[in-house]
């Protein structure tokens, strides 16, 4: 892995089904009792300019786990809210701690952040891309059926919005070569230059459309998230929820899935908007199981990168 995880394409197959080996015996271990301290001495900055519970605790509770440290450094209270850059802040950080995770807009900011340091950054969400929830929801798609069965035959569906979620699933099906079917509304597509890119290339497992019944059709995954992401709050409209009704994951969409499929979604949900409360609290959601799981695959991805 490349000090650097800002998308998935930053990690290699190999990689990453070494990171479900190790979040499996993590999870079974921690569970037991068993203390792994291989993080001991390192700290970890965590620097949030957008909410979160999952990622925040997740990753806190993951670096106490592993004997480490994590602080956290809200926006509001750092110097980045009054213009110090990205690069200069990620400069001087590195002076004290040994890796950073960064939750922010711009994907760019975290590429500058790389790019200005060797400690690793850690995407922890920005508006094109969410690696660490897509490694996880991966993780736990194995938990349930085996990396044979995603490597081999296993079709993911995504509908809903072409976000950050739907873009990161693109990027781990270009790595690890699953069927992938992304239905979205139209004018709300994925990442336009990754869409040129399956275009431009041979990637037949990866189709996108806007037909969240085809796109379900036969999945073993039925993933979705929400309807209006964090910065987007202006768009909550009754407008737009008309609009994306047709890509509700409910009973009815379920039927078309595989009759044992999985339903997932990163969280947080708006229950009867794009996910109805009978799907997610019913007997295919793993949407719990999900959330959990971030805390294991990131305890992974941590000692991955900075047990040296
Ligand atoms: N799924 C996720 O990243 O949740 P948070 O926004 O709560 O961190
Ligand atoms: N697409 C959502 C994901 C939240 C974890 C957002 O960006 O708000």
């Amino acid at each position: 892995m490349g000090r650097h995880v800002l998308t998935i394409e930053d990690c290699s197959r190999k990689e990453i089904l070494a990171l479900f080996e190790r979040a499996t015996v993590l999870k079974r271990e921690t569970r037991a009792g068993k203390p792994h301290l291989t993080l001991a001495g390192k700290t970890l900055a965590m620097i949030f300019e957008k909410p979160s519970t999952r990622t925040r605790l997740s990753f806190e509770v993951g670096m106490f786990q592993l004997g480490g440290h994590a602080i956290h450094l809200a926006s509001s209270t750092s110097q980045l809210e009054r213009g110090e850059t990205y690069s200069d802040t990620a400069r001087v950080m590195s002076r004290y701690v040994d890796g950073i995770l960064i939750r922010t807009f711009h994907q760019q900011s975290v590429v500058d952040m790389a790019q200005a340091t060797t400690i690793p950054i850690i995407n922890g969400l920005t508006d094109r891309s969410h690696p660490c929830q897509v490694l996880t929801d991966l993780f736990t798609v194995v938990e349930n059926f085996g990396v044979e069965r995603l490597l081999r035959d296993g079709k993911i569906a995504y509908v809903g919005d072409g976000n950050n979620m739907a873009n990161s699933w693109i990027e781990a099906a270009l790595v690890l070569g699953f069927p992938l079917a992304i239905a979205t509304p139209q004018g709300y597509e994925p990442d336009a230059e990754l869409l040129q890119r399956i275009t431009a290339g041979s990637h037949r497992h990866i189709s996108i459309g806007h037909d969240p019944q085809a796109a379900v059709r036969d999945a073993i995954v039925v993933n979705t998230d929400t309807w209006v992401s964090m910065g987007q709050e202006g768009e909550r409209t009754a407008q737009k929820k008309e609009y994306f009704a047709p890509f509700q994951v409910n009973r009815a969409l379920m039927q078309l899935a595989h009759r044992e499929a999985i339903v997932l979604h990163c969280l947080p949900a708006h229950r009867e908007e794009e996910i109805t409360s009978e799907v997610m609290d019913g007997p295919q959601s793993r949407i719990f199981d999900q959330a959990e799981n971030r805390l294991h695959l990131q305890k992974a991805l941590l000692e991955q990168l900075m047990a040296r």
